[in-house]
């Protein structure tokens, strides 16, 4: 069955990306998520995110004009009995998450793929909220998602190889991105293995032994990457960065998952990185980094 039109939740940091995407690969998309007003911060900022590519001729102006023109916005669900796939991005709550899942088996048609896009929870459990459970599959992009080229695609208890092999398909063959398989476990390879890295990183900010600048040139320039633990941090949403390791530590009990008390301070804060122009770092509205944040005031 082709797939042609496709239903997203959540227009954060990962719908908004996986949208455009998406939109780029010629599909046609309905982007919902909670309020008009929601909704309209989301498309400015996905509407800010290609201008910053046009500026650098990542892309150009009706390139950007195509993508948008395939994306629909709503609060309302009226498109989901004609998509041919769903994909629910919103933030990282099994329960929310499950409600979801529930209605979505109700109102889409009863052999489409539903893809959940989590970094640590248990697809069999998301899948448990539907009728078809062998046609709930995880997925997980990084961001930014239209740039990183690797997709894990993760199998839960129930998904069937017949599910793992449309979406794999799907996916190298129309978004040009490498597919990694992988089993149901917190936090799959990425989210798993970047996350103490991140938390050392806050660590080793919060000890004074070097300022967030100076962390992220060492690990970056030192290791060969191309964005330092700290930034990438701001990048991802310190909030998201806090529900994982509060996942991983609550399913594998390892206390190197609790997250640095910098991270809880700057999240009860409201500071969550790049989305909220706050975090280890400053931003302006466009994104571009500005400075250190000022996390130690005297
Ligand atoms: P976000 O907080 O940036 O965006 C979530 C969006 O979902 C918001 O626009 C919110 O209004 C909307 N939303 C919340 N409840 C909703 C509902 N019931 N119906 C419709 N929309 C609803 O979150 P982000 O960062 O985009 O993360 C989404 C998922 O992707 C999470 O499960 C996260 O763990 C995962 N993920 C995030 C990555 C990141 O770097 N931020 C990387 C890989 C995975």
């Amino acid at each position: 069955m082709p797939i042609s039109k496709v239903m997203i939740i959540g227009g954060g940091v990962m719908g908004r990306g996986i949208s455009r995407l998406l939109a780029g690969a010629g599909i046609e998309v309905t982007l919902v998520d909670l309020s008009e007003e929601i909704i309209r911060e989301s498309l400015r900022h996905l509407s800010e995110e290609m201008d910053s590519d046009i500026h650098k001729w990542g892309m150009t102006e009706s390139e950007k004009k195509a993508i948008l023109s395939r994306i629909k916005w709503t609060t309302r669900y009226d498109e989901a009995p004609k998509v041919d796939l769903v994909v629910e991005a919103i933030p990282e709550d099994l329960e929310a998450k499950q409600r979801i899942f529930a209605k979505l088996d109700e109102i889409t048609r009863p052999e489409i793929v539903l893809i959940s896009h989590t970094s640590t929870l248990s697809i069999t459990e998301i899948a448990a909220a539907t009728k078809r459970p062998d046609k709930v599959v995880g997925l997980h992009f990084l961001p930014p998602v239209t740039k990183i080229p690797l997709a894990e695609v993760v199998r839960g208890l129930k998904t069937s190889p017949e599910t793992l092999s449309i979406i794999k398909e799907f996916i190298e063959q129309h978004l040009d991105k490498t597919v990694v398989t992988v089993y149901e476990y917190p936090g799959y390879v990425t989210t798993r293995i970047i996350v103490p890295l991140l938390n050392e990183a806050m660590h080793v900010l919060m000890e004074g032994i070097a300022t967030a600048e100076d962390i992220d040139t060492a690990i970056k320039l030192g290791y060969g990457l191309n964005i330092g633990p700290l930034a990438l941090a701001d990048m991802m949403g310190l909030d998201e960065v806090m529900k994982w390791m509060e996942n991983l530590l609550h399913e594998l009990s390892d206390h190197k998952y609790n997250p640095c008390p910098l991270l809880r301070k700057l999240v009860r804060a409201g500071h969550l990185g790049k989305k909220t122009g706050q975090g280890f770092f400053r931003y302006d509205e466009e994104g571009n980094k500005l400075g250190e944040a000022d996390l130690f005031p005297r």
